[in-house]
């Protein structure tokens, strides 16, 4: 366990808390988060609030804007000297098209206190990890300790899954330790994010994993890619669908329709300049409506067009 090590915003905080006369305790009930998150905020063990519980606390304290923007900046320098180590999700290598509606709706969910676990569910191909890649650049700064990616489509069996989330948050085996143990041990006191992409095949291991560690692991939220989900009372469900494929058959139709989107994206990847030349569009409008919309079906017939 570490120990107190002060930090300058455990210092402010408490004499925020002290100046409008409210215990930790009080403090805690009123802004909707736990004393021991509290005290371990005033005790330096817990370095870098995310956003949204600075703003409830300095809202909770009454706190004006000036006071309020002193306490954003004193957080975010107090989190700095970590920043360093923090591990990060990978960048996309291609851009989302469409869902912006959904990417914001999910970083939203995972801003929130009381959701702690998010699965994004959906057929093979549909899109939940590009999904979860855009989500998870969405709310970085919302996690400045990092956000753990662990992708799981090749590993087989709980330890292997144990062992990437561990090598997801950078945490260092303690001899004499097992995996967990040191894996809870060394984020208990952060707030973090972790990715658990692609659980399908391994759903009843991450199940128990995200349990234990949503138990022990107070400022920990997950989100979960898996053709089926976790089954957890804490999970909240969110389905990925289709993309939206063209409603009618001229150009306005492909314009508005993120399946034709991603079409011609994908072709201009290999044809520069690609284009669907006049008359072509109910060709594309059939392609986008037998693939159903599915995005990986889609990207192969681009690269066959
Ligand atoms: N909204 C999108 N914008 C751009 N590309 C997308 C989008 N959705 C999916 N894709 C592309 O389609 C392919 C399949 O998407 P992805 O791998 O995210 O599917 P998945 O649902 O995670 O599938 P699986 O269950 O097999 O893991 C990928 O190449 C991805 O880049
Ligand atoms: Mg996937």
């Amino acid at each position: 366990m570490a120990g107190d090590q002060h930090s300058a915003f455990g210092d402010l905080l408490r004499r925020h808390r002290l100046v409008a006369g409210l215990s930790q305790q009080a403090l805690a009930e009123r802004a909707g988060i736990s004393v021991d998150a509290v005290a371990a905020l005033e005790r330096g063990r817990r370095r870098s609030p995310r956003a949204f519980t600075v703003r409830v606390l300095a809202d909770t304290l009454g706190l004006g804007q000036a006071q309020l923007e002193q306490l954003v900046e004193v957080a975010k320098a107090t989190a700095g000297g970590q920043r360093g180590r923090a591990p990060r999700a990978p960048a996309p290598v291609t851009p989302l098209v469409g869902r912006a509606a959904e990417r914001d709706a999910v970083a939203a969910l995972l801003r929130q206190d009381g959701y702690r676990l998010v699965t994004l569910t959906g057929p093979g191909g549909v899109g939940k990890t590009q999904l979860a890649l855009a989500v998870a650049r969405r709310v970085a700064d919302d996690f400045p300790d990092g956000i753990g990616w662990a992708p799981l489509a090749l590993l087989d069996g709980a330890d292997a899954l144990t062992q990437a989330v561990a090598s997801a948050f950078g945490v260092r085996e303690k001899p004499g330790n097992a995996v967990l143990d040191s894996l809870t041990e060394q984020i208990a006191a952060r707030d973090q994010l972790l990715v658990l992409d692609n659980c399908e095949h391994l759903a009843s291991a991450c199940a128990a994993l995200v349990d234990r560690l949503l138990a022990e692991v107070a400022g920990l939220r997950v989100l979960a890619t898996s053709r089926e989900r976790l089954r957890l009372a804490a999970e909240v469900v969110r389905p990925v669908t289709s993309l939206p494929v063209p409603r009618g058959r001229h150009r306005d139709d492909l314009e508005h329709s993120p399946a034709a989107h991603l079409f011609v994206q994908r072709a201009r990847q290999l044809v520069p300049y690609f284009e669907i030349a006049p008359g072509d569009e109910p060709a594309l409008v059939r392609i986008c409506q037998e693939l159903d919309g599915l995005p990986l079906a889609i990207e192969l017939a681009a690269a066959r067009s």
